[in-house]
């Protein structure tokens, strides 16, 4: 049965080759001091920050800006950014960038009149803000973690060994999101694939909890197929603007909560894949690849009929005289030899994890009831242990 829900989404959006030009209108709505924050200068590199900055500077922004966002930011980056925007009293904080860069101003806009420390208010007891937000604003050049609009913000503390997501209520959603697709076009390849495993995990991670057969899913499928068309034709040609595009889209939809909807969902591939990426340091989509293929077949035995409608649905396997079992394992068949195709990591060791490793990421891993089993340490062990 889809439960009861309320549903909103206060971003807006402007998406398609002109749509920074939309920036020119939204600026308007602001006060005259804007941080802009950005990653390690790939933005310089690609003239997305000149094309920016001249629009700041035709709107008479006075501009701030808060550099070297790494991917993965860490609690010591927030307290930088937190004490800046306070300082300088600004007025929107302006993201370009990744999820890297998004998550961590929406981090900042939360953080900057917070009285308490962000970290243990917000990442450690999970409160909601209770001081004055900045409004956060978001350009968005390489797609994956749908940050542009929803209130996720991922934030790293290493010397706790602890990578933590909060999700924010709608006030720290962005106000406006610039989807752009050909400013993703410049994505290392590696970052590229990644993203796509992010996007394919997060519907996965929402599609395979509960047995129900509702609208949701059906959604969720159709996102799926959509990307797996999408990413075959971007890994040939990265500059195929028609499925980057789509790819965007789909990445969007795939986490700003419309999926999730009236059903429960899982998030255990995040969890392992978030304590691996606090030890780590590796790129977020691929602690997911790395663990995924393991995960799934520990728990396939309690969601079997979604397992075998993923393959019928998703990945068109043939249903007739086989067992929901078979289909199941055909399913997750296609979704790894997928992976091999467009070059994803599918071990953790390729990401740096050893033996030694595992106990700390294990105690590094929430352990959430959503989906098909509820897992102990012992077997999120046993996952890591199958994943290297
Ligand atoms: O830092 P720069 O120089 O910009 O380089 C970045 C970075 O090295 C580069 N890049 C981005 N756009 C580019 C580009 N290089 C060339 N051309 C461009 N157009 O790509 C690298 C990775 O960027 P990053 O922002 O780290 O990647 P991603 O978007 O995957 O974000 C990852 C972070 O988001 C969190 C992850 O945990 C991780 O911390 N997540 C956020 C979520 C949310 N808000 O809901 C959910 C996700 O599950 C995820 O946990
Ligand atoms: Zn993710």
């Amino acid at each position: 049965m889809l439960g009861n829900f309320s549903y909103s989404n206060p971003t807006k959006l402007f998406f398609g080759d002109k749509s920074l030009d939309y920036l020119h209108k939204e600026l308007k709505n602001y006060g005259p001091t804007v941080l802009l924050t950005y990653g390690g200068g790939s933005i310089k590199k690609n003239g997305i920050y000149d094309a920016v900055t001249k629009i700041l500077r035709e709107e008479g922004k006075c501009i701030v800006e808060l550099s070297g966002v790494m991917p993965n930011p860490t609690v010591e980056k927030l307290y930088e950014g937190a004490k800046m925007a306070r300082e300088n009293n600004v007025d929107l904080i302006l993201a370009v960038g990744g999820g890297s860069t998004i998550d961590y101003a929406k981090g900042v806009s939360c953080s900057a009149w917070c009285e308490e420390d962000p970290w243990e208010k917000y990442y450690t007891r999970m409160e909601e803000a209770s001081c004055k937000v900045i409004p956060v604003g978001a350009i968005l050049t390489m797609v994956g973690t749908g940050s542009e609009m929803n209130g996720g913000s991922v934030i790293t503390n290493h010397k706790l060994g602890l990578k933590v997501g909060k999700v924010f209520g709608s006030y720290a959603f962005p106000k406006f999101a610039i989807l752009n697709p050909e400013f993703t076009f410049t994505v290392p390849q590696y970052q590229m694939v990644a993203g796509f495993f992010d996007i394919m995990s997060h519907i996965m991670e929402q599609y395979f909890s509960d047995a129900d057969d509702n609208t949701s899913d059906y959604i969720a499928e159709g996102l799926m197929k959509s990307l797996i068309h999408s990413s075959r034709i971007a890994v040939k040609n990265p500059k195929d603007y028609e499925a980057r595009s789509n790819i965007m889209w789909t990445s969007t939809w795939a986490l700003n909560t419309l999926i999730s909807k009236g059903k429960t969902t899982d998030w255990e591939v995040h969890m392992i894949g978030q304590a691996m990426g606090a030890i780590t340091d590796a790129t977020h989509g691929m602690t997911l690849a790395a663990v995924s293929i393991p995960y799934y077949r520990h728990v396939m035995e309690g969601g079997i009929a979604k397992f075998a409608r993923f393959a019928t649905n998703v990945w068109d396997i043939e249903r007739s005289g086989k067992s929901e079992r078979e289909l199941a394992d055909e399913g997750l068949k296609a979704l790894e030899s997928w992976m091999q195709e467009i070059g994803l990591v599918t071990r953790s060791s390729e990401l740096g994890v050893t033996e030694e490793n595992i106990p700390a990421i294990a105690d590094g891993t929430f352990l959430l009831d959503g989906g098909y089993k509820q897992l102990t340490r012992e077997e999120v062990i046993e996952i890591l242990k199958e994943s290297l």
